[in-house]
């Protein structure tokens, strides 16, 4: 399979943009995450030029790659983000990301959480229950504001995808059950603090072809029909996040050509029955922005072939990407510089004490001691999911431009890991 993302082989070894990956980790160290500016602007920009001459809006979903320098990246290419935590609005904030594009999703918001959005100003909340709804309500009265409001409906529509990541059936924790959405919108509109405004669903995620988003889509049109002829009019729709990646060559819809089918559903809806009416549409894309862009290097500390399996350990493990751990997720690796070694079928894995901990499995790869590899689409769900399981710091993070490389975050310490705890003199 041939590389993507910027990353590209120069001879004997592997590019990203006009940098040499084994470079960076010499120079950095491992396990380390690098970025290409270039694969993230390129990928928002396919979303965004699809978008174009329509009312629409990239929330870019910002649980998938949450670094400051990425979220600043996207800020100036005008996307706007979504948020599912106070946390996430604050690096939002942090990262010159405008509130008026910021749309905050997620089932179990606290009070405190919807305080601090209400006090921004953000674009839109995202309501997934009737309780969250009369909560919002009660506190936003209390600050003299008036929240706007989409109801997060669960289209009961199968995503067909890995079990952890589907949300659109009727059996999961989220949204609203269609059946139920009449009934709760009309609640919304009575409440006296609250503007509804629109209507949204997010179905899945690592969605390889558009036809459930479409099926979703007709459920939503459906719903702002019946609602418009009870007066209740909305002029938002959002199609939430889930386009998928080609982890393992898998053929995947583009970007562009499911962003124009869903937008000329839209404008086909608008123009038959509508006259034109307004209705911005709204996208919530993580991965498929971010996944491709990014790397994590990782060095071989010792081969350990045996009767059963060969391990490579890797100083990389599973508290750097849970993908493979938690999904039994596929990451394609690539071996830095290209040697002249025996090809031997290895297992990846990591130094943490679980038989969980593997990053890639039955790999056919020329490895020696002390080389380096890139495991590849880490862009997403990778940093951001990391932990300090085994008291292991988090890797750094580097942005790429060209030829220079930044540093974006920085290796943590052990002594960052323990700083604030204490010993009580019991
Ligand atoms: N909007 C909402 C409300 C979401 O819950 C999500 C992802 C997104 C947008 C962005 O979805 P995307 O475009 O990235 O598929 N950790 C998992 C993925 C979890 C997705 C959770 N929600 C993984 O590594 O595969």
């Amino acid at each position: 399979m041939s590389p993507s993302g910027g990353i590209a082989y120069r001879g004997t070894r592997l590019f990203i943009e006009d940098c040499d990956l084994a470079a960076l980790a010499d120079e950095f160290g491992t396990p380390l995450y690098v970025y290409s500016r270039a694969a993230l602007q390129e990928r928002f920009r396919a979303y965004a030029s699809a978008c174009a001459g329509h009312d629409a809006l990239i929330c870019y979903a910002v649980k998938a790659n949450s670094n400051l320098a990425i979220l600043n990246q996207l800020a100036r290419e005008g996307a706007g983000f979504d948020i599912v935590s106070g946390g996430e609005l604050l690096r939002v904030l942090a990262a010159g990301g405008d509130p008026k594009r910021i749309i905050f999703s997620g089932v179990g918001k606290s009070a405190a959480e919807m305080e601090l959005a209400l006090s921004h100003g953000i674009a839109c909340f995202n309501v997934e229950s009737l309780s969250e709804l009369r909560l919002l309500d009660r506190l936003a009265g209390a600050c003299g504001k008036t929240a706007p409001v989409s109801l997060r409906v669960n289209p009961d529509v199968d995503a067909k995808t890995h079990p952890y990541v589907a949300t659109g059936l009727r059996d999961t924790k989220f949204g609203i059950d269609i059946d139920g959405a009449l009934a709760a919108f009309r609640e919304a509109t009575m409440l006296p603090n609250l503007r509804v405004i629109g209507i949204d669903c997010h179905i899945g995620s690592q969605l390889l072809d558009d036809g459930p988003f479409m099926q979703a889509l007709e459920r939503l049109i459906e719903l702002i029909d019946e609602l418009a002829h009870e007066g209740i009019v909305l002029t938002h729709l959002d199609l939430g996040g889930g386009l998928g990646v080609a982890y393992q060559g898998e053929a995947t819809v583009a970007i562009e050509e499911y962003v124009r089918r869903a937008l000329a559903r839209v404008d086909r809806w608008r123009e038959q029955f509508h006259g034109g009416a307004a209705l911005r549409v709204l996208f919530e894309p993580g991965r498929s922005i971010v996944a491709a862009a990014g790397v994590l290097l990782s060095r071989v500390q010792y081969l350990k072939p045996g009767s059963a399996r060969n391990y490579a350990i890797v100083d990389a493990a599973m508290n750097d990407l849970l993908r493979p751990a938690l999904y039994d997720a596929w990451h394609e690796v690539l071996p830095l510089e290209k040697v002249d070694a025996p090809v031997v079928n290895w297992d990846l894995v990591g130094p943490v004490c679980e038989s969980g901990d593997w990053l890639a499995r039955a790999r056919d790869l020329a490895l020696r001691e002390g080389d380096l590899v890139a495991i590849l689409n880490a862009g997403a769900y990778g940093m951001a999911m990391a932990s300090n399981y085994n008291t292991r710091p988090r890797a750094a993070e580097i942005l790429i431009d060209g030829a220079h490389a930044h540093l974006v975050r920085k290796r943590e310490t052990p002594e960052d890991l323990f700083c604030g705890e204490t010993m009580p003199a019991l």
